[in-house]
């Protein structure tokens, strides 16, 4: 069981991004964390396995406060999925999901055994993908590897952070329905951040609506379906609930905090506020590289394409490839 109480988050330019929580998740339960981008999911997801410090309240785990517990250790036992994969790209896929027992010092016989049967459970044929890289696989395929690595050493909390959200929708369904599968028999205490309701709806045991830092409602599915607490939830559950999170998407989504670019000289880098949205990120990038010219076998330049003629282009045939499936 995690237990927040009271509990506050203020970043250090100011912005308070959690005003006062109190969230009771059971054990063996999935709950879904739901609401506009911006409102507070990841914030409070990343509190629980401390990738994000309080400001003050506390959380506890099993009446643990985790304020007392060893970082690395509490990793260690949470399992965390992100929406963009996270596998490592030098390792195979047995040597990706076995990351963690292997660290946790389990026998070889042990973590392989495990691999076998997390890859069933998924579909994915050990034989034929256990020995590959994850750039070998489809982009369904990595995000099924990326939740069974989070199984594998069997950690009793698991943290998903809109892991299904970068898939195409036949992907997501099947990812979905598989994790109510393995869930009917695992039964892990899931904290699963999504901002698609009927996600949600799907998979949760609770759903906690949010906005703006503070929790509206707290319900089971059939219950926020016919009694929302209030205006804002019964909107979010009804009419515009499908383009909420993609029409506001934030830089934040779709970040990388790969720490190696960090490092690196700033003064190579466009740099644009954490408050941003995707199309804002989109613009400034559009905007800043020269077009590329088109040059003839004989160097005369017969035309450019810049960033824009290539995104459009990109998008395009990704709408065309998503109405054809
Ligand atoms: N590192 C940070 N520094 C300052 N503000 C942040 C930081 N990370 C997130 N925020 C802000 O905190 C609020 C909540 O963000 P977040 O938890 O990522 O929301 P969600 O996951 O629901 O989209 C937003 O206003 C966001 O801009
Ligand atoms: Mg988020």
């Amino acid at each position: 069981m995690i237990e927040f109480k009271n509990v506050r988050k203020v970043y250090e330019d100011g912005t308070e991004a959690i005003k006062g929580i109190d969230l009771l998740i059971p054990e063996g339960k999935l709950v879904a964390l739901i609401g506009p981008s911006g409102c507070g999911k990841t914030t409070t997801m990343k509190m629980i396995n401390k990738l994000i410090g309080l400001t003050s309240g506390t959380i506890t785990i099993n009446g643990r406060d985790i304020s007392e517990e060893d970082e690395v250790e509490l990793r260690r036992n949470i399992g965390y999925v992100i929406q963009r994969i996270g596998l490592l790209p030098h390792m195979t896929i047995e040597e990706n999901i076995s990351l963690i027992p292997r660290l946790k010092g389990w026998k070889k016989e042990k973590y392989e055994n495990r691999v076998d049967e997390l890859m069933n459970l998924v579909g994915l044929e050990p034989e034929t993908y256990r020995k590959r890289y994850p750039l070998e696989l489809s982009g369904g395929q990595q995000q099924r590897v990326g939740v069974i690595r989070a199984l594998a050493a069997e950690p009793p909390i698991i943290l998903m952070d809109e892991p299904f959200s970068a898939l195409d929708p036949i992907s997501r369904e099947q990812l979905q329905d598989e994790l109510k599968h393995i869930q009917n028999s695992i039964h892990k205490t899931i904290v699963f951040v999504t901002h698609d309701i009927d996600e949600a709806l799907k998979i949760a045991d609770d759903i906690a609506v949010m906005r703006d830092g503070r929790i509206e409602q707290i319900a089971s599915p059939g219950e926020l379906v016919s009694s929302p607490a209030n205006e804002f939830v019964r909107s979010f559950i009804g009419e515009h609930r499908l383009d909420e999170g993609k029409k506001e998407m934030s830089v934040l989504d779709i970040m990388s905090e790969d720490p190696i670019i960090l490092e690196y000289d700033e003064s190579e880098f466009e740099s644009i506020p954490h408050d941003a949205t995707v199309a804002e990120a989109a613009a400034l990038y559009v905007s800043k590289e020269p077009p590329i010219l088109v040059v003839t076998k004989e160097g005369r330049r017969i035309g450019s394409v810049s960033r824009s003629n290539i995104l459009e282009a990109v998008a395009s045939k990704q709408r065309r490839e998503a109405q054809s499936q």
